[in-house]
């Protein structure tokens, strides 16, 4: 069983050029998949509103919702790190609100730092999250909390005034005591600028190869999440197939009786004559 993951062996990973690992888990058997497989760390997406809970965006997520699927996760992979999602909602009113919520994933949750959404905008829940010692990772480009004033799902910085405002957005978050930042949706050219630029570590989900890792989404690269793929998802492999046409034959194995079979039921452990009289006397 390989040792928990700490934020000094993410840093001495980049230090080494070993790139890291990192995929998102809702609940206990995804979590031990994940810790099975031997990756470095997990996130506790606020994207289980879209994966699991079935909303249309991550919006609707809430503090409770995000504690028990922690809670769930840590409990499937007690040696990995663990990163929870604070919702929206959760850190943007004040500084104080931010840092009371952020305590809540360590505290009731066991987790081993928190992610929030937004560059130069929340530096200062950074900073105040981070003066309270918990380890703060950022994430910019494209922040599915704002997506609505992005204007959609938008790949960032293609141009080169966002591409700017996403350089002084990461600068900020390191700045704001960020220990690593994940960047969404954006070129990889501006990926390698960013990561050369910075000391932190920083990986990528849909932002491309050249930084420190990689982060993934459970049901998009699984196939369990059905709605929509985004282009920078490999695929690998189709598990709703294979848990609608296991259903399929559920259905009709026990339309047409051949489920259960016999090495499926309970025997009885006395005779059978002995049953029957016992029956009987229910029949009088
Ligand atoms: O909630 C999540 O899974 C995320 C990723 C989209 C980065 O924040």
């Amino acid at each position: 069983m390989a040792k928990k993951k700490s934020i000094l062996d993410l840093y001495k990973m980049k230090e080494e050029g070993e790139k890291l690992t990192w995929i998102t888990a809702y609940d206990f058997p995804m979590a031990s998949f994940a810790e099975q497989a031997g990756m470095d760390m997990i996130l506790v997406g606020d994207s289980l509103g879209m994966v699991v809970l079935g909303y249309n965006g991550t919006v609707p997520v809430t503090m409770e919702d995000c504690i028990s699927h922690c809670q769930a996760v840590r409990r499937g992979a007690p040696n990995t790190m663990i990163i929870g999602d604070m919702p929206f909602g959760s850190y943007q009113v004040s500084d104080e609100e931010a840092v009371k919520n952020a305590v809540r994933f360590l505290k009731e949750a066991d987790m081993d730092a928190i992610k929030l959404e937004g560059g130069r905008r929340v530096a200062s829940k950074i900073r105040a999250i981070s003066d309270a010692g918990i380890v703060v990772c950022g994430h910019i480009g494209l922040t599915p909390q704002s997506s609505g004033a992005l204007g959609g799902f938008k790949a960032q910085g293609r141009k080169v005034d966002g591409a700017r405002d996403m350089i002084l957005d990461a600068l900020a978050v390191q700045e704001a005591g960020a220990r690593m930042i994940l960047l969404e949706a954006m070129p990889p050219e501006l990926t390698a600028f960013i990561t050369e630029l910075l000391d932190i570590p920083v990986y990528s989900i849909g932002a491309g190869e050249p930084c420190d890792g990689q982060l993934i989404i459970c049901g998009d690269m699984l196939g369990l999440f059905q709605a929509f793929t985004p282009k920078f998802v490999k695929k690998y492999a189709n598990v709703a197939e294979v848990c609608v046409n296991a259903m399929k034959e559920y259905v009709d194995d026990v339309k047409k009786s051949a489920f259960p079979e016999d090495k499926h039921v309970y025997h009885i452990q006395d005779s059978l004559e002995d049953f029957e009289k016992m029956f009987e006397e229910f029949r009088k």
